[in-house]
């Protein structure tokens, strides 16, 4: 696997790739890669002639209370697994060469991006638009791949690209989880046992949430209930939302038709957990 440092150099063999009309996947990621990651990038590797992988913690989607300086990073470890995955290149850019001095544009996806985390985290998925948009015409992919985990994120990148006409196919890859059903995330390194143990509530509650769709529940309301009650049995949890959303616009159903996702955001002493189900 060869690693690619700089922006130029990325854009020149984007460039390259496209001339040679090789099929390119991309794989956007902020490191730490776990099994949700990896996932990504074997489907990536299976579909494409070539795979990049990209490991940058994009400074502009944090907010100012967010845990940018801390967030866990392990580039060595990153490098060999993306290696055994086959992953033929690790695009791991600097801060000051994606966004050099003077850079000034920003991008609001409206609508999909106001509910759920758009809603509590300001600024958030206009930073991730930003930073893709970039990856899109740095690497030139013909396929970018992404995990439902973060189901608004995957949202709000198909509705960029189809806005934008940009030429790019989005792959939502399903959620990878912990053999007791915690979804991998690179943030659950911040639990402490007490916190692990409790967060297992999360899937549980979605997991309550299908059985009563699967059983004939269509009253959103009473299905947000159950998995609040459910998720409120841990006294740690403090949640954030619990949501069911239409599963392309984001927007809340009262009545689910079609496909829609019910979302939790949770937070364990301070940690914030996200997780989904997509039902119907
Ligand atoms: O999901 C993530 O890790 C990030 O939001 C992404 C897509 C790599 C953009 O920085």
């Amino acid at each position: 696997m060869e690693l690619i440092r700089s922006v130029a150099e990325m854009a020149a063999l984007g460039r390259k790739w496209r001339a040679e009309n090789l099929r390119v996947g991309l794989v956007p990621t902020m490191g730490y890669l776990h099994e949700g990651h990896l996932a990504l990038a074997q489907r990536a590797v299976g579909e494409n002639d070539l795979t990049v992988l990209s490991i940058f913690v994009n400074p502009i989607q944090f907010g100012p209370s967010e845990d940018l300086a801390v967030y866990p990073r392990d580039l060595d470890g990153d490098l060999a697994k993306a290696g055994a995955v086959g992953v033929n290149y690790a695009f791991v850019p600097e801060a000051e060469d994606m966004y050099p001095q003077g850079f000034g544009t920003s991008m609001d996806v409206a609508g999909v991006t106001e509910t759920l985390c758009g809603a509590s985290r300001k600024g958030h998925f206009q930073g991730v638009c930003v930073v893709l948009t970039k990856l899109f015409n740095l690497v030139q992919p013909a396929n970018a791949y992404f995990g439902q985990k973060d189901g608004q994120q995957l949202a709000v990148v198909r509705k960029l690209v189809k806005d934008l006409n940009i030429p790019v196919h989005i792959a939502g890859v399903p959620i990878v989880r912990e053999a007791d059903g915690l979804a991998k995330s690179s943030r659950n390194v911040y639990l402490d046992a007490e916190c692990r143990e409790q967060a297992l509530v999360l899937n549980q509650s979605l997991q309550l949430a299908k059985r009563l769709f699967d059983e004939g529940e269509r009253d959103a309301s009473l299905i947000k209930a159950a998995v609040q009650a459910h998720i409120e049995t841990a006294p740690l949890a403090q949640i954030e939302y619990v949501e069911m959303v239409d599963a392309v616009t984001m927007q809340p159903v009262r009545r689910p038709e079609g496909q829609v996702m019910l979302a939790v955001a949770v937070r364990f002493k301070g940690t914030r957990l996200i997780d989904n189900v997509l039902l119907g």
